[in-house]
């Protein structure tokens, strides 16, 4: 049932008097992940971020994780900013390298922060593998898929009882794209084409770790997959050919083995392996399907030259060019601001997947600015989970909203210079302080109840 209700005058910072209301049971949560705020190296195995950062060159700010937001000693002042925010859930990750670490002991960490959650009326959605790959391990080995699913199997022993609520894989894609192709993130290969064993190596491990939390007697299972529509430079058919193809990559080549069980056209011969078996593991049935969403690419024709785009570097030789979308508003980190491409996106989804789609978690949303007084994350938001209710009121089932980030953390290889939390982070002495969209999304969640 989609109630309609007004936000509460009294502790509004919310502007818009009018707020569309979501469903009682819609999950609205915030999300981290291990690498970019625990800290505490010396308490878990190195992971493969470990060495990539202590290269000179690969982060922009030379910074590492070493410290990073300090979670893994701060958690309970940080469960508390959850519970200040009213969020029903929080989705971190289980760094698999400390969840080895010391035979096992390192999972105690993950117990007290579930406690923490459970105590504190937070619902705990853990992510088990958000990118920090432990170091002796490589996703072109395809006995890693087998090894995620031994350590899944162990974590959902340990916090089975508390946990209801699980993802699998962060954006294989990402992880694929930007740390086995182009080498911008760890590993920091620069392998192109030659990177998909990585993409089907890591949809084998969702496959397999699925099967490991259902026989671990868990129920309620996702994947977080990066997704965003792709729209072409112009009508001409180089360009909508290279759209197209830009679309297979970052979308459907995640996504249709998990919900159809099968790759793209041309796409499964260059898999490693038996595919057609491996893909019945792949499509191992989720409860739901969960989607990180930033922007929408604009992708034309190759252009025969490097491109500098939101950070990265892409070479000459790919067959297709990122492009600016012109006339809307950039984040501090030059991604586009399009929240109508948001309800694009999942209605796509919903037309492309029919009912082979299961319910939908937006499992990321957010953006990069400076400041306390945040407005232009506040807008970015508000514009988000407006389109949001415009895709459910289309008929798309969406479920829950997940903000990234609770705190401004280490942004990969951009080190610190990206603040993405609705709380602010100072890197000096690490104190937390709550944005003005703190407040926004803390009123918004108040007057949704
Ligand atoms: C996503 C990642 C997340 C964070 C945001 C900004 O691609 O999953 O860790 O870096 O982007």
């Amino acid at each position: 049932m989609i109630r309609r209700m007004a936000t509460d005058a009294r502790t509004a910072t919310n502007p818009t008097p009018e707020f569309p209301a979501f469903p009682d049971t819609f999950l609205w949560g915030v999300s981290t992940s291990a690498h970019q705020i625990e800290g505490a190296v010396d308490e878990r195995e190195p992971s493969v971020w470990d060495v990539f950062t202590a290269e000179p060159g690969r982060v922009k700010d030379g910074s590492t994780a070493a410290v990073a937001c300090d979670h893994y000693h701060r958690y309970r002042e940080d469960v508390a900013l959850l519970a200040g925010l009213g969020v029903d859930a929080y989705r971190f990750s289980v760094s698999w390298p400390r969840a080895v670490f010391a035979g096992g002991r390192g999972l105690d960490f993950y117990d007290r922060l579930v406690d923490e959650l459970c105590a504190a009326g937070v619902r705990p959605v853990p992510t088990l593998f958000h990118w920090d790959l432990p170091v002796t391990l490589d996703w072109l080995d395809r006995d890693t898929a087998a090894r995620f699913a031994e350590y899944v199997s162990v974590v959902a022993e340990r916090l089975g009882d508390r946990v209801t609520k699980w993802i699998t894989l962060n954006e294989p894609a990402e992880h694929t794209l930007l740390g086995h192709a182009l080498g911008a993130h760890a590993p920091g290969r620069q392998l192109l084409f030659d990177a998909l064993p990585v993409a089907h190596h890591q949809l084998l491990a969702h496959g397999l770790a699925v099967r490991a939390l259902r026989a671990a007697g868990a129920s309620d299972i996702g994947i977080a997959n990066s997704h965003g529509p792709t729209w072409p430079a112009s009508q001409d058919s180089a360009d909508v050919a290279a759209a197209d193809f830009y679309d297979v990559l970052l979308n459907q080549l995640f996504a249709d083995p998990v919900l159809l069980g099968e790759y793209p056209a041309g796409i499964g011969e260059l898999m490693p392996g038996d595919v057609e078996a491996d893909l019945k593991v792949i499509a191992e049935p989720v409860d739901w399907y969960g989607i990180n969403y930033y922007a929408p690419t604009r992708v034309g024709a190759p252009q025969g030259t490097e491109i500098e785009f939101g950070g990265l570097t892409m070479p000459a030789d790919l067959p297709f060019s990122v492009r600016q979308i012109e006339g809307v508003p950039v984040t501090d980190f030059g991604w586009p601001v399009v929240p109508e491409a948001l309800t694009e996106l999942l209605t796509g989804f919903r037309e492309r997947y029919g009912d082979r789609l299961p319910p939908v978690v937006i499992t990321e949303n957010g953006c990069s600015y400076e400041g306390i007084d945040d407005q232009d994350r506040i807008a970015y938001l508000d514009g988000h989970v407006r389109a949001l209710h415009r895709a459910l009121a289309a008929g798309v089932d969406v479920r829950g909203y997940f903000v990234w980030s609770l705190l401004d953390n280490f942004e990969w290889a951009e080190g610190y210079a990206r603040r993405f939390g609705l709380v602010h982070v100072d890197r000096e002495t690490l104190e937390r302080t709550p944005k003005a969209s703190y407040a926004w999304f803390r009123d918004l969640l108040r007057a949704q109840r």
